[in-house]
């Protein structure tokens, strides 16, 4: 693995007087898609929330491309090119495609090593995009769910972002979505965005994952290369499938 991109040690959470995260520990190294897998509940939404200093209470260390993030807030943190994509899906339903695109707008950025991070613009998300580029003029609430989905992701792009985190991707969207929501994964890693995921799906998560650490009552049971978990029907058993 490259340089990380995000360290997360140590990772507690807790919703008022219930604990939902216990010593969360997991990397996600520059260029890499790492999946975050787990049933509902397991404790998915509520890391990267944590991760993201959404969380009230919270405790241990996250490290972002050098920079210690573990007491910074939300708007700091995305600003220093950490992008979220939150599993409901927040775009302005008035505003059309391109209007939701420019609110996404933020400067181009480096690495800390000094080296250019990918920059976006809304002609490279729509052709990206292609059923976006389809629709520039559309409002957002007369789109589908998976168009508003993909909107999401690339209006988080506006962003320039070294790493986004996506909270379930291919959740409620349709087949065909699911697959455009692959491919773009793929390119993203191409162009040299980091990923972290989380995911329920094995199947999708083997389409674009190099890694996974696996949740369970908000701990890690589970950790190593997608590969080996795509073959590892025991631990698919013990905490994925239904
Ligand atoms: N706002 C909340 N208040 C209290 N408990 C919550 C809240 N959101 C989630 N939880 C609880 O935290 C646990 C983890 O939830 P979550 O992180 O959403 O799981 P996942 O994303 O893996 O489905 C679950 O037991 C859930 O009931
Ligand atoms: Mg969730």
């Amino acid at each position: 693995m490259s340089a990380p991109m995000l360290t997360v040690d140590g990772l507690r959470a807790s919703y008022g007087a219930a604990q939902i995260l216990y010593d969360i520990g997991l990397d996600v190294g520059r260029g890499e898609v790492v999946a975050l897998m787990g049933r509902n509940g397991a404790g998915k939404t509520t890391t990267m929330k944590a991760v993201m200093g959404l969380m009230a209470q919270s405790a241990g260390r996250v490290v972002f491309d050098g920079h210690d993030i573990s007491r910074r807030q939300p708007y700091e943190i995305a600003r220093l090119g950490l992008g979220f994509v939150p599993e409901d899906r927040r775009i302005f339903s008035d505003l059309t495609v391109l209007e939701n695109l420019d609110i996404g707008r933020q400067a181009p950025r480096k690495f800390s090593d000094g080296i250019d991070a990918p920059v976006w613009t809304e002609q490279k998300l729509l052709a990206l995009f292609p059923n976006l580029g389809e629709m520039p003029n559309r409002p957002g609430g007369r789109m589908s769910g998976g168009e508003q989905q993909m909107l999401t992701v690339a209006r988080t792009l506006m962003g320039n972002p070294l790493l986004i985190l996506l909270d379930e991707p291919s959740e409620g969207v349709a087949p065909v979505i699911v697959e455009m929501m692959a491919n773009t994964i793929l390119e993203l890693k191409k162009a040299g965005v980091s990923i972290l995921l989380s995911e329920q799906n094995v199947h999708f998560a083997e389409l674009v994952s190099d890694r996974a650490y696996v949740l369970e009552k908000g701990q890690i049971r589970w950790n190593g290369t997608m590969t080996e978990l795509a073959g590892n029907v025991d631990i698919q058993r013990a905490y994925l499938t239904v």
